[in-house]
């Protein structure tokens, strides 16, 4: 069995891109009121006296869009000063991510995976929702602000969503031979209720591996990374390629992670929301660390039958939330 010692913690679920496949345009309505939010009080005596003390030792802070949370960098800081912590990384939409940058490797933080569906402004704004000005060119300098401040591995997440960014696979892909970027393509999951794409299907990594092939060839990394995705590189390139395939591939029999969404309810897995339990609550009402451990110690036990196994049931899964919602 694997051991489950990676937490993905949504710091908030609103965002200030409405891309398409994760929460378009009307998911605003269900926002967890302020009130409900984790303080970051409650979420560091969860780290420290429920998570770290049942095994967990590395942290992911998602959203929505984490950089939305006002003193993310204070968090930040103090995660990443606990003894027992080996990795702490954060997954944003880079939006607010330049200003932020240096100070957020300051604290600590040295992983950081930003979401780059395009490389081209109009594509990108559909698919990120934006009716306004083009907000590509603030992402792209928030790409370049991690990387001149160090950050390291840098992973951009490119959505592949056929017929709207699947002609820029090639150009996405280049992005990781000049510099040490390392870029995965996602399988499109339709979850996200999106009208405007859910007809499309997906695109299957193994196809997209065939373009690159043709192009530059291909060759496999040894090692496999922490988390879903599959490495390969083009032969002399400084970066990789993931491909992260939870359609054409399952990779649950490897999942080594657990969420924790922003009004903290642990979720033992993304596409299953089979056993979650609601710790916030729980700890407002005193219920004592020992207590609290014991309850996710269960979780962990059962957690390789709620684990999805998206192969056998041919099915997306369960959601009450949006991917917003659950932390991606
Ligand atoms: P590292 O490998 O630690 O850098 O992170 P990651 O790739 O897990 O994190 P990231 O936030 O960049 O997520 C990339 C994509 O992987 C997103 O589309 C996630 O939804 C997907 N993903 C992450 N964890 C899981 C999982 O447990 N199950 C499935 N099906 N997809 C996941
Ligand atoms: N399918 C695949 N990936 C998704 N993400 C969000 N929604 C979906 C979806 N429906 C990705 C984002 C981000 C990560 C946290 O999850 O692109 O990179
Ligand atoms: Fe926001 Fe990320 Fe969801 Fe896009 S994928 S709407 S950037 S949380």
């Amino acid at each position: 069995m694997n051991q489950v010692d990676y937490l993905r913690i949504s710091l908030i679920d609103r965002c200030n891109f409405r891309c398409q496949y994760c929460m378009p345009e009307g998911a605003e309505l269900d926002y967890i009121l302020q009130q409900q939010l984790l303080t970051y009080e409650e979420l560091l005596t969860l780290i420290e006296e429920v998570f770290i003390p049942v095994g967990f030792t590395r942290f992911r802070l998602t959203g929505g869009e984490p950089l939305l949370r006002p003193r993310v960098v204070e968090l930040v800081g103090a995660i990443a000063s606990l003894p027992q912590t080996q990795d702490l990384s954060i997954t944003t939409n880079g939006f607010l991510l330049a200003p932020l940058a240096q100070d957020l490797y300051n604290a600590g933080l040295r992983r950081i995976n930003i979401s780059l569906d395009s490389l081209d402004p109009q594509t990108f704004d559909l698919i990120t929702g934006n009716r306004g000005r083009s907000r590509w060119e603030k992402v792209w300098q928030g790409i370049q602000a991690a990387y001149q401040v160090g950050f390291n591995p840098l992973k951009l997440n490119v959505v592949v969503i056929p017929g709207v960014n699947d002609q820029e696979i090639l150009d996405l892909a280049a992005l990781s031979i000049d510099r040490e970027w390392h870029v995965r393509f996602i399988e499109f999951m339709p979850i996200g209720n999106s009208d405007l794409f859910s007809d499309r299907g997906w695109v299957a990594s193994e196809q997209l591996r065939q373009q690159i092939r043709d192009r530059w060839g291909l060759t496999e990394s040894q090692v496999r990374g922490n988390g879903p995705a599959d490495v390969f590189k083009i032969p002399g390139a400084k970066g990789t390629l993931g491909f992260i395939s939870q359609m054409s591939e399952c990779f649950c029999d490897r999942c080594n992670r657990m969420r924790l969404s922003a009004d903290g309810w642990l979720r033992p897995c993304l596409l299953n929301e089979t056993g979650e339990i609601d710790l916030k609550t729980a700890l407002r009402k005193g219920i004592n660390p020992t207590e609290l451990r014991e309850r996710v110690r269960e979780l962990l036990n059962i957690k390789p039958e709620i684990n999805f196994k998206q192969r056998d049931s041919g099915t997306t899964g369960t959601y009450r939330r949006t991917m917003s919602q659950i932390g991606g």
